[in-house]
């Protein structure tokens, strides 16, 4: 798929959102990680600053900084207008306000962009896109997906979300997927059918609930090994 930039919204989370989202340990953190659907997140930037050994892979990854952060620029008062126009559908324990998440997504902005170009050229950003990953068999301990797989289960089918986790778990030896819902705040319509195949293989797939919530009702986390 080739992506058009002005169908993108890049709007990322930080190190401390992710380690809530997936209830990351410190000794989740010194493994090898693949955050699959990174985005503009600054989880790479940041987790390398501590470091931590982490490879983000996106279809974005195309574009230059300065292309992401343009398009954030466009983007941003629109996206905020939005949530604030649907003040039921959020929680504002971790972010505080709708002006509280704007300064969230533009610090997380700038990191992600401040460490762009060095990352790519490190090998910590690479294009790449779900289903299919280039990597060997069981080549990370720990695969991330944030805000991609099951949220946009109206985008996606059951069928592209079974092959991409599977995809995760050949190149993974464990894998986490958050937030559980769809754009529509419902719980996705593909997971129970996937929970129930993947443990037909023999995955043990395990609901968490996490200490992060922003779209309401989105606060659970599958781990699946
Ligand atoms: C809402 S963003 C999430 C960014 C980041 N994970 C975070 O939580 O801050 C969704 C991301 O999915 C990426 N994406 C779209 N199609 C994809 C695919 N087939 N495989 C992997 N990533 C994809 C988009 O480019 C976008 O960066």
């Amino acid at each position: 798929m080739v992506m058009q930039l002005e169908q993108v919204v890049p709007f990322g989370r930080s190190l401390d959102e992710y380690v809530k989202m997936f209830n990351l340990t410190d000794a989740d953190l010194q493994k090898s990680i693949l955050s699959v659907a990174d985005g503009p997140a600054s989880f790479n930037a940041e987790g390398t600053r501590q470091g931590y050994r982490i490879k983000s892979i996106d279809p974005l990854y195309i574009f230059t900084s300065a292309q992401i952060r343009d398009r954030f620029n466009q983007v941003v008062d629109n996206v905020i207008a939005q949530i604030e126009r649907t003040p039921d559908d959020w929680v504002w324990k971790y972010h505080k306000s709708p002006d509280g998440l704007r300064k969230n997504r533009e610090q997380v902005t700038q990191l992600f962009c401040a460490d762009f170009e060095l990352g790519k050229d490190e090998g910590r950003y690479e294009v790449g896109e779900l289903p299919k990953l280039k990597y060997q068999d069981g080549e990370f301990d720990l695969g991330l997906s944030s805000h991609f797989l099951f949220l946009y289960s109206d985008h996606f089918d059951e069928n592209f979300h079974l092959e991409s986790i599977r995809e995760m778990l050949r190149v993974c030896k464990e894998v986490r997927i958050f937030p559980l819902l769809t754009l529509m705040l419902q719980r996705s319509p593909h997971l129970q059918s996937i929970v129930e195949q993947l443990e037909k293989q023999g995955y043990r797939c395990e609901i968490h609930q996490v200490g992060y919530e922003l779209q309401r009702g989105g606060n659970e986390m599958l781990r699946i090994h």
